[in-house]
Order: C-alpha cells, then structure tokens, then sequence
C-alpha cells in the first residue's frame, strides 16, 4: 500500500519533511553499537565539519531544538541581572513561551523595527541606566538571521552591530534557525556573517532546511563555553544517542546540501511573490529576501485558500498573512496556489 500523501502547503519550513540525504545518512549509522552521549566517531566527525567552517576555536554543542539552543546559548553568556536587547518580532520574544526570561532570568528588552531587524540606533535607545543597580544591564544583543520576516542582514550591517555590541562590554548572538537562507540571500558562507562579522555565539540551525531534528549552539569564542556541557545536561538537551543529529549535520553540511536546500527554498519564495505580486487585491508587505512571502489579502477568502494549502495569518488586524517556503516546496504548488488565490479573487 503507499502511504497517503500529504499536501504541501506554505505554513512553515517546519511542516516539510525529512531530506532523503539526511534519512539515509540517519540509517547509515544504525549499525552497532558505539559510546552514548556524543562520545562517538561520527559526533566527532559532525563537529569537525563545524570547526571547519567556524575554525578549530569554536565551541560545538548539538541539541533537539531552536528553541534550546537560543535558551541555553543565552543563558550560559548571562547572569539574571542582564539583559538582552532583540526586535520586537524576534522569535526569543514572541515565540519561545517566555523559556528565556525563565531559563536565563534575563529582561528581553525589545526595538520596535520595521523590517525585524536591529540597528545600532535602536540598540543604543536601550543603553541607560548603565552600572546603576535599579536597571538590568544589556548584556546581549540578539538578532536573527534570517529575520522572523524574511529579511536579512547584510555582513556590514552585522558587522556595525557587533562593534558597538563589544565597545559596550555586550556580547552579540544570532538566532540562525535559517542561516542557511541567509548565506544563500548573501551569496557568502557561514563564516563572513558570523565570526567574519563579530558574532560571539550562534544558534544554528538544520531543522528548517531539511533535518529532522537538531541543532547546534556554536561558541564562536570558545572562552565563553568552559560550562556549557553542564548547562546542556541540566537544560536536559544532550542527547543520549547523539550520532544521529550528528549523522544529519554530516549529512547537512558535505556536499553542501545546506546549500541546495536553501538555495531551492527561497527561488521559490523568489517565485511565489512573482506569481502573486500582480493578483487585484493582494499586496506583498515584505521584501522578499529568503523564503518567506508576506502579504496582505482580502480576509474573506482566507479559509478557502488554507483550506487546500496551510498557512498562517500573521496578523489578525491588517489581514497580513505568511507563506513560506521550503526545500521540497515544487512549482507546481506555486501554479496552484497562485491560480487560486486569483480565482478566489474574482
Ligand atoms: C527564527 C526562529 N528561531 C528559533 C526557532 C525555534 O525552533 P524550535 O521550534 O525548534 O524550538 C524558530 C522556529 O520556528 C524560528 O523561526
């Protein structure tokens, strides 16, 4: 019997399946038995792949979630005293349920931005109250890479933040969910826009693009991670049969299948804006810069369209809805998509 298929729709780069490269290379390391706890031959060969790419100084640690590795890659630079300034939008603050405020103890002080993304003036709208004990002090800077709205930073404007980040003793982290989309927007590698750029601690991510599960939070200063496989433990995300996030980001990062997966999922973000953007009544909101389409629509047709392909209203108000993009997303989504949000138009 073959399996049921399930449609694909524009909800999220989390409702995508599994890459068969990375299933495949899950199955390759089934065999036998080896050290449990990251201990093992193909752990030590996933973090060489990423000391390769961020050099030999990084600290690795692999965990389950985004979500984990922003809480506890916060929580290791910071004291409960600090606190960390990130955009309004940022998923830390809107999306994590309050888990880094709580693990962290951190204030999230938060930048209205247009685009969802910070810029040395509204990190510095926060810098008052400096060495005053009433106040938490700004420890970290958070920004997210691509942002929670599809854009994305360029190296230099990274770059600006991070030095004034450091002139003013805070650290600066990245939430790189879809950092993968964001070095494919840029045409550069992982490195320019982060260590390249001054970034002090990374969450990187491989779920959104094609792993199943997995992600790693990457110490671009290794001074700052002497800790952190205690906080790992008690943050219970290390994981006891640990080759197989290993085994995806072997997988993820040889033969650069991070690369194709990003590069496949933002052409057809690229393609669903061109097949919309002239459709009466809809207007795109967003630059379109990973793999993410935002638009306003009219509200009426909304059930109908998710009815057939998924997706979020982004904001209730304004009708503002959100269509993402993914590795395996296939033009002929688009063409249908795009035919009936125009057929519902008229
Ligand atoms: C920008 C960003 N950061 C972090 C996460 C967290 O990922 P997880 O759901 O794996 O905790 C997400 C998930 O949607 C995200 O969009």
């Amino acid at each position: 019997m073959t399996a049921p298929m399930n449609p694909r729709g524009f909800a999220s780069d989390n409702n995508a399946g599994v890459h068969p490269d990375i299933l495949k290379a899950m199955a390759a390391v089934n065999g036998g038995h080896v050290i449990a706890y990251g201990d093992d031959p193909y752990t030590e060969k996933a973090v060489a792949a990423i000391h390769k790419i961020f050099g030999e100084e990084a600290g690795v640690f692999f965990v389950f979630i985004g979500t984990a590795a922003n809480v506890l890659g916060l929580s290791s630079v910071t004291q409960p005293y600090h606190a960390v300034i990130c955009p309004e939008t940022a998923h830390i603050n809107v999306d994590e349920c309050g888990a880094p405020e709580k693990f962290s103890g951190c204030k999230l002080l938060t930048c209205d931005t247009p685009d969802g993304k910070l810029t040395v003036d509204m990190i510095a709208g926060h810098m008052h109250g400096i060495g005053f004990e009433h106040h938490v002090q700004p420890r970290v800077v958070s920004i997210t890479q691509a942002t929670e709205l599809g854009t994305v930073y360029s190296i230099d404007e990274i770059r600006k933040i991070a030095e004034y980040t450091h002139a003013h003793g805070m650290l600066l982290h990245m939430d790189g969910a879809r950092i993968s989309n964001a070095a494919v927007a840029l045409s550069c590698g992982f490195y320019e826009m982060t260590v390249g750029a001054g970034v002090d601690v990374l969450s990187f991510g491989g779920t959104k693009n094609g792993m199943m599960y997995g992600e790693a939070v990457v110490f671009l200063n290794k001074d700052l991670c002497s800790d952190f496989k205690y906080r790992r433990k008690q943050g219970m995300q290390l994981a006891s049969k640990m080759r197989y996030i290993a085994a995806q980001f072997s997988a993820f990062l040889e033969n650069d299948l991070w690369k194709a997966n990003a590069q496949h999922a933002n052409f057809m973000a690229k393609k669903l804006h061109d097949a919309v953007k002239d459709i009466p009544g809809v207007k795109v909101t967003r630059r379109v810069e990973s793999n993410a389409v935002f638009a306003i629509i009219p509200p009426q047709i909304i059930p109908e369209l998710q009815e057939q392909f998924f997706f979020y209203v982004w904001d209730e108000e304004s009708s503002e809805v959100r269509w993402m993009c993914s590795f395996d997303t296939a033009e002929e989504d688009i063409e249908a998509f795009a035919s009936l949000l125009r057929k519902l138009r008229n």
